[in-house]
């Protein structure tokens, strides 16, 4: 990472928690139990790849940053929600989470699943409220988040993750599988800010689309080689967790340096994907290396 990139991370960083941090319930209103788990979940850290994703999406397409702040913060609650339930006895039982206790751990598990249960709705409240998107837009967005969580998506994704323990999945099923957990969302991040540019040419939009499917992807391989490869202390969650489940993943199934090799591969397709967009997309070039480079 570039000294330069690493500042502007570290800026629209700051900015995306400033606005999750006022979108949030303050932790003087009833029920502060559940708004202080809320809280916990989605204030205790986080790399905010999903929100960068869509301010890097934003610079790419000259999109206002105000119109993205909603989206970017919409999103992070959905993924925090995600996290909660991935976490919990019945999924995939986890005691450590950026470094912490998980939600379950910290409160109990009827608090950990409330508190995921707000963080939904909340998403959606976040997107209808923006003073700065239109009533098109609003609803464009929605609709996109409501997919990328619903069946076909992400929780459709978490359900066959559920069902593959301890099974040997095709290359193919396991690239559905990880498309739905976790490109869905990642894939909106993206998605949603094209919704923002009237008259975006259909080359444009599917080159963005063929981005976002490799990274998302390759986000998720290089998640299952950290739980191998990387030290709990470093990587906030309990390092070896995936083994001990017998969760299908790509390194598992195909070795560790077939799925490092497939992430090159799939950084490569996202990289040349955004070719048509030269300059304007180095924000999102850099975050696609960090993405498949990144230590946590
Ligand atoms: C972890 O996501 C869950 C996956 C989809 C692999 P992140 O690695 O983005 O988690 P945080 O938000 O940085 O903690
Ligand atoms: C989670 O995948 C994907 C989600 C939709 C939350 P993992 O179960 O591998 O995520 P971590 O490793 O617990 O963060
Ligand atoms: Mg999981
Ligand atoms: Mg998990
Ligand atoms: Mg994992």
């Amino acid at each position: 990472l570039s000294a330069d990139f690493s500042a502007q991370l570290d800026l629209m960083t700051d900015r995306i928690t400033e606005h999750l941090d006022l979108a949030l319930p303050k932790l003087d209103e009833v029920p502060a139990r559940l708004h202080e788990a809320m809280r916990y979940s989605v204030l205790n850290g986080g790399k905010r790849v999903r929100p960068l994703l869509v301010y890097a999406t934003g610079l790419c397409l000259a999109v206002a940053q105000e119109k993205l702040d909603a989206i970017a913060v919409a999103i992070e609650l959905m993924h925090a929600f995600s996290l909660v339930h991935d976490d919990l006895p019945a999924m995939d039982d986890d005691d450590l989470r950026r470094g912490m206790p998980t939600v379950h751990r910290q409160f109990d598990e009827a608090t950990a699943i409330l508190a995921a249960d707000a963080l939904q709705p909340l998403a959606f409240r976040v997107i209808a409220e923006s003073p700065h998107l239109s009533d098109r837009e609003k609803v464009a967005v929605v609709r996109l988040v409501a997919i990328a969580c619903g069946s076909q998506g992400m929780t459709g994704g978490q359900s066959i993750d559920l069902a593959s323990e301890g099974k040997t999945l095709s290359a193919r099923e396991l690239r559905t599988m990880h498309s739905l957990k976790t490109g869905a969302l990642l894939g909106v991040c993206v998605m949603s800010v094209c919704e923002l540019v009237p008259g975006l040419p259909a080359e444009q939009r599917d080159a963005m689309r063929l981005f976002a499917d490799a990274i998302g992807l390759a986000f998720q391989i290089r998640d299952d080689i950290l739980d191998i490869e990387g030290e709990t202390s470093v990587i906030g969650k309990s390092a070896g967790a995936d083994e001990r489940m017998g969760k299908a993943t790509w390194p598992a199934l195909f070795g560790i340096d077939a799925a490092r090799e497939m992430c090159q591969d799939l950084l490569a397709t996202g990289l040349n994907a955004l070719s048509p967009f030269g300059e304007q997309a180095v924000a999102l070039q850099s975050l696609a290396r960090y993405i498949v480079e990144r230590p946590k």
